[in-house]
């Protein structure tokens, strides 16, 4: 007989994602894949970072190599606070910010130092699958709040807060995963002013802002925030690289001291090599003029994306124009099965994500999420056109 582990009940409503299970499929080297979130890697600045190893080594080898401390290492943390600044978020020194492995960690912790079991998040519906699944995991339950083409409906926020009495909420704001959507100025002004009044705590993910390639920028909540009522959390995942595990979350006081002692339970600290090397390539190897040629090519590839999708596409199927970010969120006739659609997709070496597993609350099966950021050119023409041809053999059977 073998030995059945007992897990803890936590881990109940935790399983794979579907986007990892799909990913198993798409790595195959033809298959062209919208399914995954991934940054163009061609475009990794492979030798700068090279460059900057070395130069860590030898330079300041033996603390590269060393424990540190749990909080980052205080050079990064500076360029976090200045970059918050350039972001318009005035008042953030390099004290109030953490360095974490990836956002990803910073939702985890901000999941371990806030929710008891039963706790209610407030989220967009959709949002983001790994957040979903990382506070599933300290077992809080969701509300959808109402978010239509402009983001989230700050007023539906009273009543919500009046029924649910959530703990906070979940929101990336601008080029959200999955949709692209982002929320519009007036009402981020109107969302702050409403979380205000109600004390209600907002989780500002903000992972892809700085990838705008048309349009011009719009105040982050965090910029709003005199009374530390936002928790902002952004990462080097998109601007540098998703490999060196690199984010950051600033909040107020009180809440990062509590994310830093939770922290030094899970991982001590963040890579001090991996935190040398990204600060030392932020110093020397012209991220802006990085981050611009990123912009460019996302931009290129959306409109690439977009117009195959015009051209190709039948009648009943509309999809978000983004500003910037990786994604764009199509909307199919209802009586359309993404999950059944994907099956035929990929044994036509196309795939995407289908929609439901975004929704927090109930499961809609008639949406796909594309990512424009990982094809050139050339293949998200292919690709779409591929699908093309399946949607509409979908609608006729
Ligand atoms: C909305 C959102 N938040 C957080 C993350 C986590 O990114 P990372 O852990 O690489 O910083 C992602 C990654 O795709 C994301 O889409």
């Amino acid at each position: 007989m073998s030995y059945t582990p007992q897990f803890a009940r936590r881990m109940g409503g935790v399983n794979p994602s579907t986007i990892r299970e799909i990913l198993k499929v798409t790595s195959l080297p033809d298959v062209i894949s919208f399914a995954g979130g991934l940054p163009a890697p061609e475009l990794f600045p492979v030798d700068e970072i090279a460059e900057s190893c070395r130069r860590v080594l030898s330079e300041a080898g033996t603390q590269a190599l060393q424990y540190g401390t749990t909080e980052g290492f205080q050079p990064l943390r500076e360029w976090v606070a200045a970059e918050m600044g350039r972001r318009g978020v005035a008042s953030c020194d390099g004290d109030q910010t953490l360095v974490t492995t990836g956002s990803q960690q910073a939702i985890d912790l901000v999941g371990r130092v806030l929710l008891e079991p039963g706790d209610v998040i407030l989220m967009e519906n959709p949002t983001y699958l790994a957040a979903i699944q990382a506070f599933r995991g300290y077992e809080a339950r969701f509300i959808a709040v109402p978010t239509d083409e402009d983001g989230i409906v700050p007023d539906a926020l009273p009543e919500l807060v009046e029924r649910h009495r959530p703990k906070f909420l979940y929101t990336v704001p601008t080029f959200q995963n999955p949709t692209g959507i982002t929320l519009t100025e007036a009402r981020r002004r109107r969302l702050y002013e409403l979380a205000l009044e109600l004390d209600l705590l907002v989780f500002e993910d903000d992972p892809y802002g700085a990838l705008r390639y048309r349009g011009e920028p719009i105040p982050l909540l965090k910029s709003y925030d005199t009374e530390g009522l936002v928790i902002y959390t952004s990462t080097f995942s998109k601007i540098v690289a998703p490999g060196v595990r690199l984010g950051w979350v600033t909040a107020s006081p009180e809440i990062l001291a509590k994310l830093i002692v939770a922290k030094q339970a899970v991982d001590v600290h963040t890579s001090g090599f991996d935190q040398r090397v990204v600060h030392d390539y932020l110093m020397t190897g012209n991220p802006d003029s990085h981050v611009d040629r990123i912009r460019a090519a996302y931009g290129e590839r959306y409109g690439v994306m977009h117009e195959t999708l015009s051209e190709t596409f039948p009648d009943g199927f509309h999809w978000t124009q983004p500003d910037g970010g990786m994604f764009l969120w199509v909307t199919c006739p209802e009586r359309m099965d993404t999950a059944v659609l994907l099956q035929s997709a990929i044994s036509h070496k196309v795939a995407f994500v289908p929609g439901y597993d975004f929704f927090p609350g109930k499961q809609e099966r008639h949406f796909m999420r594309l990512n424009f950021s990982n094809s050139p050119p050339d293949k998200i023409r292919e690709g779409i056109k591929r699908l093309a041809e399946l949607c509409q053999e979908h609608l006729g059977t």
